[in-house]
């Protein structure tokens, strides 16, 4: 179990533990080269393939990206088709190499409105590669943070069904182990591709601290060279945490300064 980061102050390390990534600007991409839409998220797979791989070289311990969103369903019947589709081949092609790769494989998101198909295919993924150490990657489908925060609140009552006091506080430790990525620490780095700066119903909760990181370039065109920038904009922030510049700084430069 990982505490929360307004409970308790993580370790802040040169390269993020976890980094959560909206991958949008795929139609953007596609529409500058006048291809369907289609073709954008066909390399935005590819990109995902890419980072996936400089994730690990970096030491990056979880990588959790958003795939779908519970508002996507709003877009056109064909192309929610297409990405199930792509989805649906990424599951069937990739898990066997993901775990080649010692990389654990999860999905968070309410994954009842999928097809049977695809929820088979997401429980054996998870199944198989559950004991890998490498990397945890998750996949954000059919995920939206206030989602999230409602299924963890209705979890908790039903664990706690005849054991709880009618006025019993709900607090943040108690709620945080039904939330559905509880298995992972909260993100270091938030990065969306695309020029968009929103968080479109991402990990509402879990991004409480992270560090935000916002660029233009489009997702099928995000590579290591890109994601390093992202690294180091990271680097270079001050992760206070609530405190004062003056807290971070060791007692030996404090003394220095004096
Ligand atoms: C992100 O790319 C992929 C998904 C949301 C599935 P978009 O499809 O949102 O691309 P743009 O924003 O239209 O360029
Ligand atoms: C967010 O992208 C969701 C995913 C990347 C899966 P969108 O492109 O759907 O976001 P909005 O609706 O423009 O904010
Ligand atoms: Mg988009």
């Amino acid at each position: 179990m990982h505490t929360s980061s307004t409970r308790q102050i993580p370790e802040v390390g040169d390269v993020p533990r976890h980094v959560a990534i909206i991958m949008d600007g795929n139609g953007r991409w596609a529409k500058l080269r006048r291809l369907p839409r289609v073709a954008g998220h066909r390399r935005g797979v590819e990109t995902v393939r890419g980072i996936i791989r400089a994730s690990i070289e970096r030491g990056i311990e979880y990588l959790t990206l958003f795939a779908f969103s519970s508002e996507n369903w709003r877009r056109p019947q064909e192309e929610v088709s297409i990405l199930m589709d792509l989805f649906m081949r990424a599951l069937e092609q990739e898990v066997a190499k993901l775990h080649q790769n010692a990389i654990r494989f999860r999905v968070v998101g309410d994954l009842s409105r999928f097809d049977p198909r695809i929820r088979e295919l997401v429980t054996a993924g998870e199944e198989l590669t559950r004991g890998n150490t490498r990397l945890t990657l998750t996949i954000a489908a059919n995920y939206g943070g206030r989602w999230d925060i409602a299924q963890a609140a209705r979890r908790y009552y039903r664990a706690h069904r005849g054991a709880l006091e009618p006025d019993a506080p709900l607090d943040v430790e108690a709620l945080a182990p039904y939330l559905s990525m509880s298995y992972a620490p909260e993100p270091d780095l938030f990065v969306r591709t695309g020029g968009e700066q929103r968080i479109s119903n991402f990990l509402l909760w879990q991004l409480a601290y992270a560090e935000l990181y916002f660029t233009d370039m489009l997702w099928p065109d995000f590579d290591a060279a890109a994601l390093d920038d992202a690294i180091a904009s990271y680097r270079a922030r001050e992760r206070r945490f609530g405190r004062t510049s003056e807290q971070l700084q060791p007692a030996a430069e404090q003394a220095a300064a004096r």
